[in-house]
């Protein structure tokens, strides 16, 4: 099993909902995943609850609680022995004793991030608090920052001048747009089981074809990070 994990010291970064479209997009690919909530808010709880009554989940999905050290080193523990192929770790905001665990035990690290100033200085802060923590345990882990709720429309000049900023560090070369699908995917629940249901509808093919670009996006991001994990077990 290889643990990716979501993490900024940014509340609000978009940490949960870049994991819920790379969620969907591994269990479209047939990968079972688990999910450790090590947010006491319990958003990905939530989403599981909101996405079962709809129906709109995978049963090749679980949701773990991993809020606390012990129920990390659980989570990892039972994920690891069930088969699962994956876990997404969603952490809190914010530096701390369970976030650093999660880092040092990732196998990729993802860090979200919008394009505005303030986001931009707390995704840097991330990377070098990341980049420090993995020095000091003799780690080497892939990561990526994810630019996110990147307008569809033309960049305004302070936009595009953190755009290239952080170009000068690791990233995706796919940013997640600010699309409805994205927002709604906590009500609705996994991407690809909300457009089958919107398919069968014919009023909503129009949102069916939004949708379905927030997926393709989704999809890029999910492509790369299983590309960055193989090479790691290649050892390349
Ligand atoms: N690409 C996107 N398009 C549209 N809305 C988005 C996108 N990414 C995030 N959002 C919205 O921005 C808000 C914050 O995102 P999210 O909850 O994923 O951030 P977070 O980093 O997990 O926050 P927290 O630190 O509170 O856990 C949410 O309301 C979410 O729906
Ligand atoms: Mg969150």
């Amino acid at each position: 099993m290889e643990l990716v994990n979501f993490t900024s010291f940014k509340g609000g970064a978009g940490k949960t909902t870049a994991l819920m479209a790379v969620c969907s997009c591994l269990l479209e690919r047939g990968k079972k995943v688990a999910i450790f909530e090590a947010d006491d808010n319990r958003p990905i709880s939530k989403w599981r609850d909101n996405a079962i009554e709809k129906g709109t989940w995978h049963d090749n999905c679980s949701v773990l609680i991993a809020d606390t050290l012990s129920n990390f080193e659980a989570a990892y523990e039972e994920a690891s022995k069930s088969g699962y192929h994956i876990a997404l770790a969603d952490s809190q905001g914010g530096g701390s004793n369970l976030n650093d665990m999660i880092l040092i035990n990732s196998d990729f690290i993802v860090l979200p991030t919008a394009l505005t100033t303030l986001d931009a200085d707390e995704v840097i802060e991330t990377y070098q608090h990341v980049i420090k923590t993995l020095a000091r345990e003799g780690l080497e882990i892939d990561l990526a920052i994810l630019k996110t709720r990147v307008p569809t429309s033309k960049l305004t000049q302070s936009q595009m001048r953190t755009s290239t900023l952080l170009d000068e560090l690791p990233v995706f070369s796919q940013p997640l747009h600010l699309r409805d699908a994205f927002a709604d995917m906590k009500f609705k629940g996994l991407l690809h089981q909300t457009i089958l249901k919107m398919k069968q509808n014919p009023n909503d093919a129009l949102h069916a074809s939004h949708f379905q670009k927030a997926i393709d996006e989704a999809d890029i991001i999910t492509a790369d990070i299983l590309s960055a994990l193989e090479n790691a077990t290649n050892g390349n």
